[in-house]
């Protein structure tokens, strides 16, 4: 009998996970691209499409692909519900693009992927009823880089629902601690209160702090809330200052795809075949 964790077949979402694992462009560090790991995603995706249920859902960046995971299980039959809608915002066009080929392939109808900085005003054709974010961490810029996709998820929802944002997490870090207060600070600030923290969840793939975690911040509008302003593009360049991390500042438009890959795949340039002698 297959093994079951709550009601999901649990060896049949590992499997699934796993296609969407393969589709995933390699990460790019210097982006703070680090992805979550398998186990963690499995457990994620049930999470977010029972708390997303029925709403349209809206990613800020989504390298780790929770998106696709999302609505993968669903289609399969793996999980029964999920998110009406998702749409993926990201600045990396090979993420868009392995999103959009795996929605066409696998015919996830709920799923898009749109190419979008979050230094630009939201777009404001649709909105949506949730957002969900796993953002650059802040580490050395206090937190403003959460901030910043925090408050497109709030835009993305028109200052009224829910958002999952997903951050560091550790009682030994002293930044995570003060990155956590200030999200908390900004999420109040803009007419939001922390509905329920999840503490220390997921684990990444990161060669320099293997055992980092994140936790689940979801943030509730409180009723009545006002959006502060329209969305408008970030012009003051020093919210842009270490935005990755140390001296990684955000001085990227979009990350462009220079060759259409098979993720799955070994690339070419990757490997040689050295022949059998002829006589043999
Ligand atoms: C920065 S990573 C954070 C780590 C996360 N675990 C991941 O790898 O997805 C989150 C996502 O945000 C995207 N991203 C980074 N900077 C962005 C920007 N300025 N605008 C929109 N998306 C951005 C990345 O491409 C990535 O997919």
């Amino acid at each position: 009998m297959a093994e079951r964790n709550h009601d999901i077949d649990l060896k049949a979402a590992i499997n699934a996970i796993s296609d969407v694992v393969q589709n995933r462009p390699r990460p790019i560090r210097q982006m703070d691209q680090i992805y979550m790991k398998t186990g963690d995603m499995v457990l994620q995706s049930h999470l977010v499409a029972h708390w997303a249920k029925d709403k349209q859902l809206a990613f800020i960046g989504d390298g780790d692909a929770i998106s696709v995971c999302v609505a993968y299980l669903r289609e399969r039959g793996i999980i029964e519900y999920g998110p009406s809608r998702i749409d993926v915002y990201d600045f990396d066009e090979r993420i868009v693009g392995a999103v959009t080929r795996f929605a066409d392939k696998m015919r996830l109808e709920t799923l898009q992927a749109h190419l979008y900085n979050c230094l630009d005003a939201f777009p404001v054709n649709t909105v949506y009823d949730a957002f969900y974010t796993n953002p650059p961490w802040g580490a050395s810029n206090n937190g403003v880089s959460v901030e910043v996709f925090t408050q497109r998820g709030m835009e993305a929802i028109g200052y009224d629902g829910e958002g999952m944002v997903v951050i560091a997490d550790d009682d030994g870090l002293e930044w995570t601690q003060r990155v956590l207060a200030n999200t908390q600070r900004f999420a109040i600030a803009s007419g939001f209160y922390v509905s329920k923290m999840m503490p220390r969840r997921h684990l990444y793939h990161l060669d320099d702090d293997p055992d980092l975690m994140s936790c689940n911040l979801l943030l509730r509008s409180l009723p009545g809330t006002i959006p502060p302003m329209a969305s408008e593009s970030i012009t003051d360049l020093s919210r842009l200052e270490h935005f990755y991390g140390r001296s990684q500042h955000l001085r990227v438009r979009y990350i462009r795809e220079k060759k259409r890959l098979d993720y799955g795949m070994a690339h070419e340039d990757e490997y040689c075949f050295e022949l059998l002698e002829e006589n043999l």
